[in-house]
């Protein structure tokens, strides 16, 4: 079955067809792709928890054109603007306090009082939204606790026949989730990304910190395990045995049939772009072990840290 569909206006003009209806479709994002249904339909969200075997607990990000569309949502302050201003549209969620009379589904925000939204930056998935009546509700499209996709066939591996439309934008240029910040209450990373926290305290000029706790309901990725190829992770390995897939990063790692370099030239971005895709191949090798080597704590790092631990848990 055809489902992974180029950018081309038809296919735009398809795609808004097909979420008009309140189905779901699969689309780009310079983070991950994403699984999206509007955000104002009860039975949209409603489908993409089922097809993703998501707990209804566990509650999505509402992606816009701009601030536009949010006002009528949630309350936005000072420092919502200076971040927007500085970071949107690009790899931010931001957790506002609801509105009580939004037209948002309440089972998107798992009835919480404060909404996750986001302004994606690819250009494809921009000109959707911006020719949509409603935004897109919309989690990384992969099976719940599972890798998240960062190309139209990893989408078609996770759902097949399930998805009938996913539109193709090529690989997702940062390759690891949005950073997510509470803006609602007390000022936190509740989970790190490509732009880090330090940058946020820059702008905000206060310091700010990631959240350590698995907090009941504010968590991002309240599952313990997430991430997760299915496989067995051991962090912080210097040697591997040749049975097991070992990833390493930097070019002192030898080359060899079981070894993934994350990236030869030690950089951390090209690493966080090449993780799930290495993930994803270990898996298709049928591997049964992965031992990881020591990534450097800092920068894009840090999200990687975070992904690799919640994965090997
Ligand atoms: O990069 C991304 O953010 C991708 C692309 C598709 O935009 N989306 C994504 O969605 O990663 P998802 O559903 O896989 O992760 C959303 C995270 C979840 O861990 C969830 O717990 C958290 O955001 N979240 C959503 N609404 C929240 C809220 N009101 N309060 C706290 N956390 C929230
Ligand atoms: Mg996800």
């Amino acid at each position: 079955m055809k489902n992974i569909y180029k950018n081309s206006y038809k296919n735009i003009k398809k795609a808004k067809k097909i979420l008009n209806k309140n189905n779901i479709i699969a689309v780009p994002t310079e983070t991950v792709y994403g699984l999206a249904g509007n955000a104002y339909s009860d039975s949209a969200v409603k489908r993409i928890y089922k097809i993703k075997n998501r707990p209804k607990k566990n509650p999505l990000i509402i992606h816009y054109y701009n601030i536009k569309n949010l006002r009528k949502d949630v309350f936005i302050d000072n420092k919502f603007l200076k971040l927007y201003k500085k970071f949107s549209p690009g790899p931010l969620t931001y957790i506002l306090k609801k509105k009580e009379d939004t037209e948002i589904s309440s089972h998107a925000n798992s009835n919480l009082n404060s909404i996750a939204v986001r302004f994606p930056k690819n250009p494809l998935t921009r000109n959707l939204l911006k020719n949509l009546d409603f935004p897109l509700a919309m989690p990384s499209a992969n099976i719940s606790s599972g890798v998240s996709p960062i190309k139209a066939e990893d989408v078609k591996d996770e759902f097949g026949k399930k998805i009938s439309f996913i539109l193709d934008g090529g690989r997702s240029k940062i390759g690891l989730e949005s950073t997510v910040v509470n803006l609602c209450g007390k000022i936190q990373i509740l989970r790190p990304g490509a732009i880090s926290h330090k940058k946020i305290s820059k702008v905000l000029k206060t310091k700010i910190s990631i959240s350590k706790k698995i907090k009941k309901l504010l968590s991002p990725g309240l599952l313990k395990r997430h991430y997760s190829p299915g496989i067995p992770i051991k962090l912080n390995c210097n040697i591997s045995d040749n049975k097991a897939a070992f990833i390493v990063f930097g070019k002192k790692f030898k080359k060899g049939k079981n070894v993934f370099n994350l990236s030869f030239k030690g950089n951390l971005r090209e690493a966080a772009k090449n993780l799930y895709s290495t993930l994803r191949k270990i898996k298709k090798l049928k591997y049964k072990k992965i031992n990881i080597v020591k990534i450097p704590n800092k920068g894009i790092g840090i999200a990687i840290n975070d992904r690799l631990k919640k994965a090997s848990y």
